[in-house]
């Protein structure tokens, strides 16, 4: 069985009837504390989410929540500036319904970031890890039901993050000076911390950092057969691994400190991919 996607056509057209002669090829979604990034793009059009048909309005502090389409580097993006993660009580569809509508924007290419706690040991707040895999410990996958007209039922998780992309990412890094390590992003549900025995039990399952979101929509765009590569932001240390326990402000704080080396990645990952 196949259905189609109401919601993306209606907030397609919508958001396409504003963007005059833009046609986004990359979409970048801004994890917690990165979203300053969407104020960098020229000749934007920011649409908040609550003016986008079946967006539901997000709720997290640091999370805007608008869409801005414009132009980097000479290239058409779309950003997403806030997402919906699953611990708002969103569903795993809903968290990647803004991918599904930068694809019928003609979006073919997926950069998302977020901010995430180390695990692997030698990971620092402020360290930039491009992901090269992941884990789904969230236990929901957005391609559950029904399939939405054009995606794969199947689709081939072998190299989630693409190749190629990441080699871009690890040349760009060098050429704007941004030091990056690698690494595996898992994800579960939230909102409550990992504790100190879960951060044991992911390390030894092979994560280097941990977050709560992301993989809904890497998930999504792989359905649709879009390229996707990815940044975490290392917001802290994983729980147990120091003696300070975590807060979201902190995530936030760090998130203002990379947001200048971020910039400068994407940037440089943008003008690459547009070449
Ligand atoms: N765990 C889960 N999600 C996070 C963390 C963390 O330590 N830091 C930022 N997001």
């Amino acid at each position: 069985m196949t259905t189609a996607a109401p919601d993306v056509a209606a907030a397609a057209s919508l958001i396409g009837e504003q963007l005059g002669g833009c046609h986004p090829r990359i979409a970048i979604i801004l994890g917690s504390g990165l979203g300053q990034l969407a104020d960098r793009i020229e000749r934007a059009t920011n649409i908040p989410y609550a003016d986008i048909p079946g967006f539901p309005s997000s709720t997290v502090v640091g999370h805007a929540g608008r869409l801005v389409a414009g132009s980097i580097e000479a290239c058409d993006v779309i950003a997403l500036s806030g997402r919906f993660h699953l611990y708002e009580g969103h569903s795993a569809a809903t968290a990647g319904l803004p991918v599904r509508v930068a694809h019928a924007l003609g979006a073919r290419v997926l950069f998302v970031s977020n901010a995430a706690g180390g695990v692997r040991a030698t990971l620092r707040p402020g360290d930039l890890m491009l992901i090269d895999d992941h884990i789904n410990l969230m236990w929901r996958n957005p391609l559950i039901g029904p399939i939405v007209g054009g995606d794969e039922r199947f689709p081939d998780m072998s190299a989630p993050y693409d190749r190629e992309l990441l080699s871009i990412l690890r040349e760009v890094a060098l050429d704007v000076g941004v030091p990056v390590t690698e690494g595996v992003y898992a994800a579960v549900l939230g909102p409550s911390y990992e504790t100190p025995a879960e951060v044991r039990m992911l390390r030894w399952m092979g994560a280097d950092a941990v977050g709560m979101s992301t993989i809904p929509e890497v998930l999504t765009a792989r359905a649709l057969g879009m390229r996707v590569a990815g940044v975490s932001c290392i917001t802290n240390h994983g729980a147990g691994m120091t003696t300070q326990p975590l807060s979201h402000d902190e995530v936030v704080e760090i998130g203002e400190r990379v947001k200048e080396p971020f910039e400068r990645l994407v940037r440089g990952f943008v003008a690459r991919v547009a070449d």
